[in-house]
């Protein structure tokens, strides 16, 4: 049977259109509702308590938009609201953790996984856990926060100079540990991919917890049979802060939209 109402997404801003397009690509019939609590994100410097707090508003307002079930495109959410002493909520609620974790088991080679994120997220221990119930017992996670990348994101900068010397710094610890993959444990980290797999080498395999995710969710509507086939979706997109500023970031994240195309003579 299927369900033709919209997947509900949401993030503590733009982060999380980086899961929204790897579902929108994924998944091109489905439409999406996104939410970006701009107006309180990043969640990643605020308290277990806070973003806990948070995640309950966010998912109330998107259930009441009568979405299938939501995606906490957020690994700071995810960590704090779903992974430790679960939040419980009226519909389904998936999380970015968990898919990341299973895909990075599945392609490490030596069985030496890193992991980066934000200081809730790693603080927290999720990925810690989530590695100890789906690994074998000789799987090592090396995790490292790094909270200067969100700032550096959301100020459009992931090519400069300072950026590569910041992940040079923030990835120390992932080439001392010889990690082969590597977890971004933000939804964030992906428009970084360029230079922290400049900075790991060709080696290591990055893992996107946006695409993870993506390819989940495809696992989830296909075996339930909870697919829907809406021609050309109209998504909606929602920010709790400046929606003018929330715009300008979002083409980064989403990828820019082509309005018109030249006319050129074959
Ligand atoms: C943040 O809210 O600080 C970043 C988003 C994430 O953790 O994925």
């Amino acid at each position: 049977m299927a369900d033709p109402r919209p997947i509900g997404v949401f993030d503590s801003g733009v982060g999380g259109l980086t899961v929204a397009r790897a579902l929108m690509d994924l998944l091109p019939d489905e439409r999406v509702i996104y939410l970006g609590d701009t107006a309180r994100g990043p969640y990643g410097p605020r308290t277990v308590e806070e973003v806990r707090a948070f995640t309950a508003d966010d998912v109330g307002w998107l259930a009441e938009q009568d979405v299938k079930f939501v995606i906490a495109a957020c690994n700071t959410a995810t960590a704090a609201a779903l992974e430790l002493d679960p939040l419980t909520f009226d519909l389904p609620v998936l999380g970015v953790i968990e898919p990341a974790v299973e895909t990075a088991i599945r392609v490490t080679r030596s069985r030496r996984i890193g992991v980066i994120g934000t200081q809730v997220t790693i603080s927290s221990g999720a990925y810690d856990r989530a590695v100890e119930r789906l690994g074998s017992v000789d799987t090592k996670l090396t995790s490292a926060a790094c909270p200067r990348f969100v700032t550096l994101v959301e100020q459009g900068r992931t090519t400069d100079p300072e950026v590569l010397e910041v992940a040079e710094e923030y990835l120390a610890p992932m080439k001392a540990a010889q990690v082969d993959t590597l977890i971004l444990g933000c939804t964030h980290y992906p428009l970084l991919t360029g230079v922290i797999s400049y900075v790991m080498g060709p080696d290591v395999t990055l893992v996107s917890s946006a695409e993870t995710c993506a390819r989940a969710v495809f696992a989830h509507l296909v075996d339930a049979d909870l697919l829907a086939h809406t021609q050309t979706p109209q998504h909606r997109f929602a920010a709790t802060g400046d929606p003018t500023d929330f715009a300008r970031l979002a083409e980064r994240f989403l990828g820019p939209r082509i309005r018109d195309a030249d006319v050129e003579p074959a």
